[in-house]
């Protein structure tokens, strides 16, 4: 199979199999226990809790393990907006109109409280400018949340510029970095961010483990999410996943290594060389400072629902917004750049493993080159 949808869910790295599958055997203690073993698994949580907060420039009491990256932006909200004492009188909310769909969903819940939520727009370039951030930002906005990488695109936004406009009025910056995380710099003190949401399966790491992070965590008035027994600052209740988070802390170990492949663009730019070679009619959603392994195409000429079906046994395309559902419907984030509905139906996004080769872009060039009109 050619997979091609890795900002999607990145394949486990065998790295992280070989780990889980020890952690599994030999860390099944539980972390709260005070025995040899529960102070052993503990103490390799707290281990990739310091990894994790050295790689963003945070503090290890700083960082609460989640589920993934949508329970991470549902503590952003929910656990500041509606636990803060300064917060809670102020009720507007500043999202842009690319972000994922979970933060609509978040969004749309707040609106039911009586909170007033603006959307900020994408610029030609599919980014997020601060300009246009601080256009929309009221008297009482308690929250800006501006994703870092835009999952259909690639974008990287301006996140220290809109982190610094926050900062100098006072409003709390929450940003997704569920598709930068390990791919791009991330400090949270040069770029002002107060909250971030990670995610482990989008770095090769497993399913079902992630982290927020949550700046001076320790001193704010949180409302719990998940009320439990005390794990995680009590901010999320249950037995911590010690041995998915070993899985987690080898992932952000190993990935930067596999993702270094990407690093000179060469296979981004050998597939455009040959649609360009092949005569093949495209039109690339996103301009300017991309991550390098993800690429969001329009194909004019191509019937591009063919292509997929025609294909769907040897090759995993993104069509539409893969993430959020399996139904095919044009794509938010392409609306909000102003695609039609059929400029949308002629669009997927690619994007790579560290495991593609040539031979699969051009097994995919004849693909395309089959279903044209
Ligand atoms: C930007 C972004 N945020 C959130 C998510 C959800 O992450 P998770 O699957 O870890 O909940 C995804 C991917 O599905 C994403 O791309």
């Amino acid at each position: 199979m050619i997979y091609l949808d890795s900002a999607a869910s990145y394949p486990l790295l065998s790295e992280v199999k070989e780990s889980l599958m020890q952690a599994f055997e030999n860390c099944y203690a539980n972390s709260a226990s005070s025995h040899l073993l529960g102070e052993s698994a503990l103490a390799k949580v707290n281990d990739v809790r310091e990894l994790l907060a050295d790689e963003i420039g945070a503090f290890p009491s700083e960082i609460v393990f989640t589920s993934g990256a949508t329970e991470s932006n549902n503590i952003a909200f929910k656990s500041l907006l509606l636990g803060d004492e300064n917060l809670k009188t102020k009720k507007h909310i500043v999202i842009s109109s690319i972000e994922h769909k979970c933060i609509f969903a978040i969004c749309d819940y707040f609106q039911k409280l009586g909170y007033d939520i603006s959307l900020v727009k994408p610029n030609a370039n599919g980014v997020i400018t601060a300009e246009n951030v601080k256009a929309l930002i009221k008297e009482d906005t308690a929250l800006v949340s501006i994703m870092h990488v835009n999952n259909e695109l690639g974008t990287i936004n301006p996140i220290a510029e809109i982190g610094e406009l926050c900062f100098s009025k006072g409003i709390i910056f929450h940003s997704d970095a569920a598709q930068s995380f390990c791919k791009t710099d991330i400090d949270v003190d040069e770029m002002n961010i107060d909250v971030m949401s990670f995610s482990a399966h989008k770095v090769g790491g497993p399913k079902g483990i992630g982290a927020v992070y949550i700046r001076d965590l320790r001193k704010r008035n949180l409302l719990p999410v998940t009320h439990g027994a005390g794990q995680e600052d009590g901010l999320r209740g249950g037995t911590v996943a010690a041995p998915l988070i070993i899985g987690f802390g080898k992932a952000i170990e190993v990935f930067p290594q596999a993702y270094s492949n990407f690093e000179n663009d060469a296979l981004k730019s050998y597939f455009l060389k040959k649609l360009q070679e092949n005569e093949i009619e495209y039109l690339i959603n996103g301009q300017g400072n991309i991550l390098p392994h993800i690429l969001s195409l329009s194909l004019p000429k191509t019937n591009v629902g063919v292509l997929v079906r025609d294909n769907e046994n040897s090759v995993c395309l993104a069509q539409g917004s893969a993430c959020s559902s399996k139904e095919i419907e044009a794509s938010h984030v392409l609306t909000a750049l102003g695609l039609t509905r059929e400029q949308a139906e002629h669009t997927f996004r690619i994007s790579f493993t560290h495991e593609i080769t040539t031979a699969n872009i051009d097994f995919l060039i004849t693909a395309i080159k089959k279903a044209a009109y």
